[in-house]
């Protein structure tokens, strides 16, 4: 007797049911991005089909964001004024506080998650304090942890450490429960690998570092062992929901965190995987909607519970339409 996987495939209704990778909007997370200023939605150059909205902008996008079926955001902040230590990353009518004000007035519904860093509000454009031309580790985790608890304060409901300071987690963590946000969750940006893949990100949130790498703190792609043991780290300090980051040349990293811990992995299909599909699609190269499709199936096929994409809103589409 012949063994005959392709029963399984010859049918469509078949090939639902038998999928073992499901794939729901509700477990997609939509990144935007806030910049100073009124009446603002500008299209950003390096991430085709992306903009930057000013905060009594973001509505609109929120609307369309819930309207797709995705009910959580991830926000990033660009200040109209940087310095050394990045005073707007924590001010109380920072822009991303005047954004979560904004949002939550309007749509007290929608999930705000906060990327949590400085680098878009340091002049130099590290993720941290400079101090003798290095990052200096502790004296950021006072800053980090300010700044997630003025986000609290402004009305968000998760903060997701993005920095990669060793101890950060559980310097947001005592924050929190100090000033009543024991509630709310800490999504930490575990393994966070220095990649060439946040290059239109950093265009975007004019966050390049003005000198040096950020290879000093995120980590090196050579390595998915230590990303285990940060991500073991972080839980320890109190993470809710850990990180791979980026996704599309760490799917083996979403793998193996995914059976080490036994909290949510979510993982972040960066800017750079998504500017790659849209100008291969635009050249003719590749099929760009299938493409996304079979990503972000490959990302929860690895392992993933959560996926952060700027495709957010079209995948949900595309799921919609059965597509995956
Ligand atoms: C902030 C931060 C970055 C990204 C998310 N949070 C930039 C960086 O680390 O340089 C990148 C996201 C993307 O590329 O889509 N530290």
């Amino acid at each position: 007797m012949l063994i005959r996987p392709r029963r399984l495939r010859e049918n469509k209704i078949l090939r639902e049911l038998a999928a073992e990778t499901k794939v729901s909007a509700k477990a997609l997370v939509y990144p935007v991005f806030i910049r100073e200023g009124a009446n603002i939605e500008e299209a950003v150059p390096s991430l085709p089909g992306q903009s930057r909205y000013s905060p009594d902008r973001l509505p609109v996008i929120i609307e369309k964001t819930l309207k797709a079926g995705v009910n959580s955001v991830l926000l990033f902040g660009i200040p109209e004024h940087k310095d050394e230590t990045g005073k707007a990353a924590y001010a109380e009518n920072g822009v991303v506080q005047q954004g979560i004000r904004e949002i939550k007035r309007r749509f007290p519904e929608i999930h705000v998650i906060t990327d949590v860093c400085l680098c878009e509000y340091t002049s130099h454009g590290h993720c941290g304090v400079v101090n003798s031309g290095a990052v200096d580790n502790d004296a950021t985790l006072p800053l980090l942890a300010k700044t997630a608890l003025s986000h609290m304060y402004a009305g968000a409901d998760m903060a997701a450490p993005s920095d990669m300071m060793d101890g950060r987690v559980a310097a947001i963590r005592e924050a929190l429960d100090a000033n009543g946000f024991a509630n709310k969750p800490i999504m930490s940006y575990s393994a966070k690998y220095s990649s060439a893949f946040y290059g239109p990100f950093r265009e975007a949130a004019g966050s390049a570092p003005s000198f040096g790498d950020r290879k000093g703190y995120q980590m090196d792609y050579r390595n998915k062992r230590e990303a285990v043991k940060e991500a073991l780290l972080d839980i320890e300090e109190g993470a809710d929901i850990v990180m791979v980051k980026p996704a599309m040349a760490y799917l083996d990293v979403i793998s193996m965190i995914r059976q080490a811990v036994s909290v949510p992995v979510a993982a972040y299909s960066v800017s750079g995987e998504y500017a790659m599909i849209k100008a291969a699609g635009k050249e003719g190269l590749i099929d760009e909607e299938s493409a996304f499709c079979e990503l972000a199936a490959g990302i929860f096929r690895a392992g993933a519970d959560i996926l952060i994409t700027y495709n957010a809103l079209e995948l949900a589409g595309w799921i919609k339409e059965g597509r995956i």
